[in-house]
């Protein structure tokens, strides 16, 4: 079995969780950021990392996926500013779905990662960002001990679901 762990992340908060689901695969894998992945296939299983920008997957990122063989098993792992398991990351991931049809996507993993002070002041000027950016401020130490403990967790679940 072979795991692709693949992330596309600007100030680390992705690549932190990305190491911490890596290091629930106890099989070959390869860790990679998405920019260097030359190579989609040949993969049991692909982890896919990327950070929640403007309510959305990243245009970078949703190019990536495009590139994905059809089939693909796959999960989803993304950090945001706004709150755990409000609406507003939940609107991230399901236009991944959207972009993922042709995929089988396995889950989900989603937690908060920090926004410096300038992104914060910029963006909560603009009305697009202003509902995020007000939760932002309070995802200063994130992602924290717990929030990487519970990627491990979650990785591990998908690799229970992938070799069952
Ligand atoms: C341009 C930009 C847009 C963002 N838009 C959102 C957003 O819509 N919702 C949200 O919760 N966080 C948003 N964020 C915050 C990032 O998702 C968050 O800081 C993330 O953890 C960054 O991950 P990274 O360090 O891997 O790049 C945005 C950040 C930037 C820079």
């Amino acid at each position: 079995m072979k795991a692709l762990i693949a992330y596309y992340s600007d100030t680390g908060n992705t690549e932190k969780v990305a190491r911490a689901i890596s290091d629930a695969v106890d099989f070959d894998k390869d860790v990679s950021k998405i920019s260097d992945v030359t190579d989609w296939k040949g993969y049991d299983i692909i982890f896919f990392g990327f950070p929640v920008h403007a309510h959305s997957v990243p245009q970078k990122a949703a190019q990536q996926i495009a590139k994905i063989p059809e089939g693909q098993k796959i999960v989803f792992f993304s950090t945001h500013g706004s709150l755990r398991d409000g609406i507003l990351p939940k609107q991230a991931f399901e236009h991944a779905l959207g972009l993922a049809a042709k995929l089988k996507v396995l889950g989900h993993f989603g937690c908060r990662g920090k926004v410096t002070e300038q992104i914060i002041d910029a963006l909560q000027k603009s009305p697009q960002h202003k509902a995020w950016a007000e939760e932002a401020a309070g995802a200063l130490r994130h992602p924290d001990e717990n929030d990487l403990a519970d990627a491990k967790a979650f990785g591990t679940q998908m690799v229970a679901k992938i070799k069952a």
